[in-house]
């Protein structure tokens, strides 16, 4: 994988002159899965439980704290896009905090202003589950300080997407289901019900990847 991180990477920075104009980017279906987020450089930072609806633009992330990865990092998002507004949940002590969204970019979606960049074959395409065809989208981050680059399936599964920034995260998705085997889990709890949305402090951005700070 490190290989085709690496490889993405550099075909990023030369990626503009490669674009193909002539190509939407996929909509991803709906999907339950395990996402795990690594910091750029070297800090396996979460790995956890996903579920994202779709067409409803809703996502939540649960990190699993019994999985073998050392993570430093232990959250329970739910994420309105469309809304605009999100909940950091703490089910232990049945406490939320309800935050705006400033910034809607996400793993688990291409942005529609994304630019295509190559089909890459991973792996011995000509061999029966030896091969992952992947499709790579790049762009530029909304406050364009950075860039993205997002690697999906033939079927618009996310494989893996980096963001290179500052702060630069890779997140990888695992073992996808085209459902939502869970749907409770995109409501909001009742104990998060009816909270004023919080103050977001200045020069504060708010997005799903910055939770991940
Ligand atoms: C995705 O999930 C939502 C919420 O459960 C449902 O309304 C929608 O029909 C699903 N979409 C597909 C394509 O299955
Ligand atoms: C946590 O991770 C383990 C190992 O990957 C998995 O078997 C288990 O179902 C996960 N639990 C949750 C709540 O995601
Ligand atoms: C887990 O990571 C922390 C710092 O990120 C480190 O101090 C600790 O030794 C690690 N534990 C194991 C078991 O690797
Ligand atoms: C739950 O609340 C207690 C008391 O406010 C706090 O000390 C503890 O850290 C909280 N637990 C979690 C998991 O945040």
């Amino acid at each position: 994988m490190y290989t085709a991180v690496t490889f993405v990477v550099l075909i990023c920075l030369t990626a503009a002159t490669h674009a193909d104009h002539h190509h939407q980017p996929c909509h991803s279906p709906n999907m339950t899965g395990f996402l795990s987020v690594m910091k750029m450089k070297g800090e396996m930072r979460a790995y956890g439980a996903i579920t994202y609806d779709s067409m409803g633009k809703k996502l939540r992330f649960r990190s699993n704290e019994s999985h073998f990865a050392n993570t430093s990092l232990s959250l329970d998002l739910l994420m309105f896009f469309e809304e605009g507004i999100f909940y950091e949940i703490d089910s232990k002590n049945q406490t939320c905090e309800k935050k705006t969204l400033q910034c809607t970019i996400h793993p688990l979606q291409i942005p529609d202003e994304a630019r295509f960049l190559a089909t890459i074959n991973s792996g011995n395409p000509s061999i029966e589950g030896e091969g992952l065809k992947i499709n790579a989208w790049v762009g530029s981050m909304p406050d364009k300080k950075g860039y993205y680059s997002m690697s999906v399936t033939m079927g618009c599964l996310p494989v893996f997407s980096m963001y290179l920034d500052e702060t630069s995260f890779m997140f990888s998705l695992l073992d996808v289901e085209n459902e939502i085997k869970d749907p409770d889990l995109l409501v909001v709890p009742s104990f998060c019900q009816g909270l004023p949305v919080e103050e977001t402090p200045e020069g504060t951005v708010n997005s799903f990847i910055n939770e991940f700070m």
